[in-house]
């Protein structure tokens, strides 16, 4: 069974000491993966690894809303398990377009982003400044012809009124569309929304034990469905509280067989297909 793990982070720091065994206990399981990047370092640490593998492995590089101004994010707020403590202030950082535009041009490069807005527990007065960086990578997508990989936390109004006004630009020369909303969060009726833009949805480690998601995995098409971890946060039930990491995608593929009623198979199969189709 081929599985795609289209959100983690195994350039991150939490996976120093040990990213070669993790990344072959899950190419070894047959999963591949998009290490996905939240700024400059961790953006070219992504590009860097990629092409150290020959297949099964890719990047994509942007500038995450959190990181474009000074702030710090306990590791809880990012999903981690109750138990930890820590977390990191992100010293924020301008987008500079003409690096990017560079780092997105390597072939290992499937998308841009993770991008998007974050109002979750950022200052009222850095939204317009996340709404501007935001605007740019939409128009970086456009420019080197790949799709978004968009992080969206309670902003989904503005992040629709963007994507709206910006549909020009959303055209995609690829079959699967203009991008993904990772970790999804929003409702059946932003979900609607988003499809009729074209959007695709990846779902991780929260689905398996926030009910809540049910019916959002209920309500939308396989064809629209991908996996990811987000490695090294929120792990799926039976990892809760541990470093989450690709291999355990399956866990995830497992819930949505589940939720549909469909044989894992066939989830496996399917968004595997929907990744190619994006990304590949
Ligand atoms: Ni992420």
């Amino acid at each position: 069974m081929r599985l795609f793990d289209v959100h983690t982070h195994v350039q991150f720091q939490a996976f120093k000491e040990d990213f070669r065994e993790v990344l072959k206990r899950a190419l070894d399981s047959g999963t591949w993966m998009i290490n996905v990047g939240t700024q400059r370092d961790t953006s070219e640490a992504a590009i860097k690894l990629a092409h150290e593998y020959d297949e099964g492995l890719w990047a994509t590089v942007g500038l995450h809303p959190i990181h474009t101004s000074k702030s710090f994010h306990d590791a809880q707020e990012l999903g981690a398990d109750p138990s930890a403590s820590s977390g990191f202030t992100s010293r924020g950082e301008e987008f500079d377009y003409e690096i990017y535009k560079k780092l997105a041009e390597d072939p290992k490069v499937v998308a841009i982003g993770e991008c998007g807005l974050d109002y979750y527990r950022l200052e009222e007065d850095t939204k317009a400044k996340q709404k501007e960086i935001f605007e740019k990578q939409v128009a970086l997508a456009h420019d080197v012809k790949k799709p978004l990989m968009i992080h969206c936390r309670e902003a989904f109004a503005d992040l629709i009124g963007i994507l709206k006004n910006k549909k020009e630009e959303l055209r995609s020369p690829r079959d699967g569309g203009p991008g993904v909303i990772h970790f999804f969060s929003g409702t059946t009726e932003d979900a609607d929304e988003l499809m009729e833009l074209g959007f695709s949805f990846s779902f991780g480690g929260v689905t398996t034990f926030a009910r809540a998601y049910e019916k959002l995995l209920k309500h939308i098409p396989l064809e629209k469905i991908l996996l990811e971890t987000d490695a090294p946060y929120v792990a799926p039930v039976p990892y809760r509280g541990k470093r989450n990491e690709p291999a355990y995608v399956l866990e995830v593929a497992q819930k949505i067989s589940r939720v549909k009623n469909i044989p894992v198979e066939e989830v496996a199969e399917k968004t595997f297909a929907n990744a190619q189709r994006i990304f590949l």
